[in-house]
């Protein structure tokens, strides 16, 4: 591989046959300008492209690399998650996601990220009290929730409140003590449906619902985001299970944006708290976690079937911003593995609720069959992601669209803290300091503000 370089001509890449035989792949960078060469380690994992290890490359040759966007780059080592993009699989710790979505809970996928293994029966039902042990969050955050504004995004609420725990949790914020860590991570899981809940009953004024620990991790968080003090509240099994389900569907997806946001927050020592609510701000936006709420927009605004040529025409067009939502990823050219479960999820609670006339979904079937089929999408290899179906699942199970990013979060939140956790116990872990090419002036002398023209 030959790239060109404007200022001093080009870099060869070349594979090294002499280290690979060897049994140390390698491969051989040569600098045009100079005609010097180096060596550079190939990496291999598991499974997966193997990466050129490029740790050492600045030190010895003076280049650094450009990519931004990671679109080429490893960023760390990981055992966690593992995903062939153009396969269209999706593995947690070795299990693939559609085994996972259907004879797993959770809570025990929790427990597999976490861990690195599913549990032992023993091992869950200790899990599972350490989880449910946590699920209260200190009252005085209460008052915390009392200084927003009622119309306050939930994702902002989250933001803040999830940032605030490192004020009330001190006994859980040394990173160096894995005692600490563990606890930490117990509980984020174990808040983050007390807290998505508690945003979205302070936006609808109704009072906040303490957790009721003999439910499950999904019916608690359906109890205390639907339920009210004066009326007995009893889960619906089949909204419970599609619950449970897409919370298993978005639990963690390798070094997306939002995790990779969380090992850099880390990465300097900050504490989980403060890493997570890192991880909740970047996955707010539209292009990550908020387009599941822009999907839904997106089809209320198309309207009608008929209507759908006119936005996908809109969706090609350079000249104008707009995009499909729920299309297209930067790492699957293939179905989404979890848009295929969240499809059928989807079948499953409209049916349930008795909903045969959801106006939304016959626009959402239509439009991924005209882009399934449009050679612009074909080209691009832009496939329906997870975000597709799920705003209509959870639009059926009345969630207000301004929650459906929050519920994502809640969900990511044990993916975010397994990250984070074997971050810090990676020995190798440096803090992240990209660097960049730089394009400005160089170095000029200061004009006095009278002496400017
Ligand atoms: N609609 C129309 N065109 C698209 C779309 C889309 N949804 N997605 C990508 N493209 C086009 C781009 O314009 C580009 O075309 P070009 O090569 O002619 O310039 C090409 O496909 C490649 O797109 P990139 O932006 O380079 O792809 P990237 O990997 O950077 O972006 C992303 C991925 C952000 C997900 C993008 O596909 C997108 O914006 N999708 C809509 C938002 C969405 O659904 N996000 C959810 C992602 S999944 C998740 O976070 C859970």
């Amino acid at each position: 591989m030959t790239l060109a370089n404007p200022r001093t001509g080009q870099i060869r890449m070349s594979a090294d046959t002499s280290a690979a035989k060897s049994g140390n792949p390698a491969v051989t960078l040569t600098d045009g300008a100079t005609g010097k060469t180096f060596q550079l380690p190939v990496l291999k994992g598991t499974t997966g492209p193997d990466v050129v290890d490029i740790r050492k490359l600045y030190g010895e040759s003076g280049y650094f690399t450009f990519d931004p966007g990671f679109t080429s780059t490893g960023a760390c080592e990981s055992k966690i998650t593992y995903i062939d993009g153009d396969a269209g699989i999706l593995l947690h710790r070795g299990y693939p996601i559609e085994q996972l979505a259907e004879k797993s809970d959770f809570m025990e996928v929790c427990y597999l990220l976490l861990h690195g293994e599913l549990p032992t029966v023993s091992e869950k039902v200790e899990f599972e009290k350490n989880i449910t042990y946590h699920t209260m969050v200190h009252e005085q955050l209460a008052a915390f929730y009392r200084g927003f504004r009622r119309d306050a995004h939930p994702m902002a609420i989250m933001c803040g409140v999830v940032g605030a725990l490192s004020a009330f949790y001190h006994d859980s914020t040394d990173i160096e003590d894995p005692q600490q860590r563990m606890i930490a991570s117990h509980r984020l899981i174990a808040k983050m449906p007390t807290i998505a809940a508690m945003a979205y009953k302070y936006s609808i004024g109704q009072p906040f619902m303490y957790p009721k620990n003999e439910l499950s991790y999904a019916e608690n968080f359906l109890y205390m985001t639907f339920g009210v003090p004066c009326e007995p509240w009893k889960p619906n099994p089949i909204l419970s299970k599609a619950m449970d389900k897409i919370f298993i569907l978005h639990a963690d997806h390798e070094q997306n944006a939002s995790t990779s946001t969380v090992r850099t927050a880390g990465s300097s020592g900050a504490n989980p708290f403060a890493c997570i609510a890192a991880g909740i701000a970047s996955l707010w936006g539209p292009a990550h976690g908020g387009a599941n709420e822009a999907v839904l927009k997106m089809l209320k605004e198309i309207g009608h079937k008929d209507r759908i040529p006119e936005f996908v025409k809109r969706a090609k067009d350079k000249n104008d911003s707009f995009r499909l939502m729920g299309f297209g990823h930067r790492v699957y050219k293939n179905y989404d593995p979890r848009a295929k479960v969240m499809q059928q999820t989807c079948y499953e609670v409209l049916d349930s609720l008795g909903i045969k006339n959801e106006p939304l979904l016959p626009i959402a079937m239509e439009l991924e069959r005209i882009a399934l089929e449009d050679e612009y999408f074909v080209e691009r290899k832009l496939y329906p992601n997870v975000d597709f179906y799920s705003g209509i699942i959870l639009k059926a199970m009345n969630f207000p669209t301004s929650m459906f990013t929050a519920l994502f979060a809640l969900a990511r939140t044990v993916g975010w803290i397994s990250q984070w956790k074997e971050m810090i116990e990676d020995p190798t872990q440096k803090i992240s300091r990209p660097r960049q090419l730089y394009t400005g002036y160089t170095g000029r002398d200061y004009v006095p503000v009278e002496a400017r023209g």
